[in-house]
């Protein structure tokens, strides 16, 4: 069987098999016979309209991340690396905005990156608060595209801030869990995070546990509906079931800002492995990479074009990462931040 299938192809390879092997690389049969590289004159521009460079901001979280085990100082922060994997998978690189610096250095950061993510974690209140407040506040306001993921923590954090209501949130059973996305019934994916994902991935979210949930608080649809700020800012386009058969809001999506927030984790199915149950299938590593590429795409469109040097100095690369699922449970890697950043 695989002897026929090879022979038209090593006939239609044969003239080039010369000039192949000399150079240790394959020439693909174009039957051109051109050994130098050439520009194919079918590659049109680039939409000038689109930020191919894009850069999005994560807001570091108090901690360590380990619970003590990488580093005790009392200003340590950290950022999963998952996170950022996530993001540098579709096509952007990273800023830590790191949430204890000065302010004034914190807030300039905003005007290098073309979007923001707001992290999971567990702080609600004091200065990560604030922050996350201020970040939000301050790009909302303004006319600009400028796309924002909040995720878990996030997601939130994004209620009590918009709700106006620091006790909105209720308990639910939902650590180590995972579940479907059950969407609301007049759903239109069209403009939402769920808008390229293929019909047939889309149907499985609603009936195979493709995304991961961790958490113990959320906001039940009733509660949801009567915030009338959370309901003119949000539309809810899914809900999901904790351990009790409890339903949570899941994802929800601004109707006038390009803003989506998730109590799951889209980032956890490809990049993280400490929990048991986080979903690893071919399908739920594609729920992370579709969401993820929604969210580079939005922010290709930002028109911020921050200056390039400013951008190398600040990037996340300027860190390492450290291992510390070794130990088991939590995250396989974390960036921490210690010292205050070179500017
Ligand atoms: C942090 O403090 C705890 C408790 O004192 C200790 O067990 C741990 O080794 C410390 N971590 C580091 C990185 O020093
Ligand atoms: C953290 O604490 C160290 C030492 O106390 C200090 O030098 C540094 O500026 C602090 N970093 C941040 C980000 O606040």
């Amino acid at each position: 069987m695989w002897n026929y299938l090879w022979i038209p192809l090593l006939i239609s390879f044969s003239k080039e098999l010369s000039a192949a092997k000399a150079q240790s690389t394959i020439l693909l049969p174009t039957g051109t016979g051109l050994e130098e590289p050439m520009m194919s004159p079918s590659c049109s521009a680039a939409d000038p309209k689109l930020n191919f460079r894009p850069v999005i901001g994560i807001v570091s979280h108090p901690g360590d991340g380990a619970s003590g085990r990488l580093s005790n100082a009392t200003n340590a922060s950290y950022i999963a690396a998952s996170y950022v994997k996530f993001v540098e998978a579709a096509g952007a690189r990273v800023i830590p905005l790191i949430y204890n610096e000065p302010p004034e250095i914190l807030y300039n950061k905003l005007n290098l990156v073309n979007g923001v993510l707001f992290t999971g974690g567990w702080a609600k209140s004091g200065r990560y608060f604030d922050v996350i407040e201020g970040i939000f506040k301050r790009r909302m306001m303004q006319e600009i595209h400028f796309p924002l993921l909040a995720i878990c923590l996030g997601f939130e954090l994004l209620t009590m801030i918009i709700s106006k209501d620091k006790n909105i949130l209720e308990s639910f059973k939902a650590s180590d869990q995972a579940s479907t996305l059950q969407f609301m019934n007049d759903i239109n994916v069209e403009g939402t995070v769920f808008r390229r994902f293929p019909p047939n991935l889309l149907k499985k979210l609603s009936t195979d546990c493709l995304v991961m949930q961790n958490h113990q608080y959320g906001v039940s649809p009733e509660r949801f509906g009567e915030y009338k700020e959370l309901r003119s800012f949000f539309k809810v386009l899914t809900t999901s079931a904790d351990s009790d058969n409890k339903v949570y809001v899941s994802t929800v999506h601004a109707h006038n800002y390009p803003v989506t927030a998730f109590q799951w984790h889209p980032e956890k199915n490809a990049f993280e492995w400490g929990l048991s149950m986080i979903p690893h299938s071919e399908d739920a590593v594609q729920v992370t990479q579709y969401v993820a590429n929604f969210f580079v795409s939005e922010a290709r469109k930002s028109l911020n074009r921050p200056p390039a040097r400013k951008v190398l100095e600040n990037l996340i690369y300027n860190y390492s990462p450290t291992y510390c699922g070794k130990a088991g449970k939590g995250y396989d890697e974390v960036y921490i931040f210690a010292q205050p950043s070179a500017l």
